[in-house]
């Protein structure tokens, strides 16, 4: 089938690259010159495992092109919507103006029967929206919303094998023959076994904000035991273990320590609670305020618990952050614990070296200030505390030995509770993590 792809971040080049894999062919388009070059030329504008070699894969089939100008979306019988919907400034609510450019830059080219899916998070009530205006002006065209549920760092895997496929549609032959089209696209994850809800808009919206609500919640809930566990000496990765034993709470997302970041949860959340306010709704998501509230002070802790081991001061002090990504196998520093970490001590007088495997440009770039590093060794060159902030492989691995050869102070801070508190206090190291003793 021929699809095409409208928004090619980290969604779209993903979702454009995986469609072709499924045997489709797919034109993506981006307003962004640069990124297009990239991807035309089948280099991933960005970090993500295994798409660089997807890229490579199918461009050589012939079966994936990129262009800026959207009139290459004309032909194509199913149309994607993968454009960003940041938090707007100074609010909570979400900033919806690249959907309705990328949907008006689609109405002239659509033909009766065309799909228009939305993948973008986006506030319920939008999908509504977008199928007035469609219906507008093609009234043949249909409008899906279908969310996407990816994770950086493995967006290939769960976009060709995802946990479930959801469609929100309209009611009656318009929607089913809808959902024969995108049961076409998908016609191999579905042969999988891959789990399929059908449902109504409003439903498909908030499936994916739900979704991500509740993972947020997840993983504040941990977030504030870790507070219980500093204010009583008990360890927060033992206790997590232990509940997490229980199968109807589960082991997953509940990993205590600088909280979540990125360019989906925080501002999803946000997001959520402005659209559930203008819905009347707001007291039912009073408790993400909380989860918010509890995600944020980790980052304050963070840079207390650095205090406490510097003495109580840490004007003129070398400290060097490990990470800059909100995550690791991501670049992805938007809202990221480690750079707010780094930053906020930079703006309190120490002398900050970040360093991040992948994502110390895209850091460069938002905190142009801070000092950078190519290397864990390099970064400790000298310093007086070393702050694990995403855990990369790398800095998991660290020995403590050879490791505390190059700092001037052998005092470190697990953000993410992942390095052995046993083997580095051997090794000499003030050991100090958070939620745990
Ligand atoms: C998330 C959702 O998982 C995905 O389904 C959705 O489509 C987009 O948002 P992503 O932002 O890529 O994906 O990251 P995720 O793996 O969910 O991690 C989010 C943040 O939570 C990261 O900052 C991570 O470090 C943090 N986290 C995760 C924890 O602090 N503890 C955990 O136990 C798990």
């Amino acid at each position: 089938m021929r699809i095409s792809v409208i928004g090619c971040g980290y969604l779209g080049a993903v979702h454009a690259a995986c469609m072709a894999k499924l045997g489709h062919d797919v034109v993506g388009v981006d307003v962004d010159a640069a990124k297009v070059a990239l991807l035309a030329s089948a280099q991933a504008p960005f970090f993500e495992p295994g798409l660089p070699e997807l890229l490579a894969e199918v461009t050589e089939t012939g079966r994936l092109e990129f262009g800026t100008d959207v009139a290459a979306v004309a032909g194509a019988r199913v149309h994607f919507v993968c454009v960003g919907t940041p938090q707007k400034r100074g609010e909570n609510a979400a900033d919806l103006r690249y959907v309705d450019a990328a949907v008006e830059a689609l109405l002239p080219h659509l033909a009766p029967g065309d799909v228009v899916v939305g993948k973008s998070t986006v506030p319920v009530g939008t999908a509504e929206r977008v199928a007035a205006r469609v219906a507008e002006v093609q009234p043949g065209a249909v409008v899906v919303w279908n969310p996407e549920f990816l994770r950086e760092g493995f967006a290939v895997q769960d976009t060709l094998h995802p946990d479930r496929i959801v469609y929100g549609l309209p009611e009656g032959p318009d929607g089913a023959e809808a959902r024969a089209v995108l049961d076409e696209v998908y016609a191999t994850p579905l042969a999988d076994g891959t789990p399929q809800v059908i449902t109504d808009y409003a439903t498909a919206q908030l499936v994916k904000v739900a979704a991500n609500s509740f993972l947020a919640t997840k993983i504040s809930f941990i977030n504030a035991m870790a507070e219980l566990c500093e204010a009583t000496g008990a360890d927060v990765t033992q206790l997590a273990d232990a509940i997490g034993h229980d199968a109807r709470i589960g082991r997953r997302f509940l990993n205590a320590g600088l909280g979540f970041g990125g360019g989906c949860l925080p501002k999803d959340i946000r997001a959520f609670m402005a659209r559930a306010g203008e819905l009347g709704a707001d007291q039912a998501l009073s408790f993400l305020r909380e989860v918010d509230s509890i995600n944020m002070r980790r980052r304050v802790r963070m840079v207390d618990l650095a205090r406490e081991v510097c003495d109580g001061s840490i004007v003129g002090r070398k400290v060097a952050v490990l990470g800059a990504a909100f995550k690791p196998n991501s670049d992805d520093v938007r809202d990221s614990p480690a750079l707010s970490v780094a930053a906020q001590m930079g703006l309190q007088g120490a002398h900050v070296v970040v360093t991040d495997p992948e994502a110390v440009q895209n850091a460069q770039r938002q905190w142009p200030d801070l000092r950078y590093a190519a290397s864990a060794e390099e970064a400790a060159a000298g310093a007086d505390v070393v702050l694990l902030a995403t855990e990369w492989d790398e800095y998991r691995q660290l020995d403590p030995v050879a490791f505390g050869e190059v700092v001037a102070g052998k005092r470190v801070v697990d953000g993410r509770n992942v390095l052995d508190p046993g083997k580095w206090r051997a090794a000499g190291w003030v050991y100090r993590a958070l939620g745990r003793p």
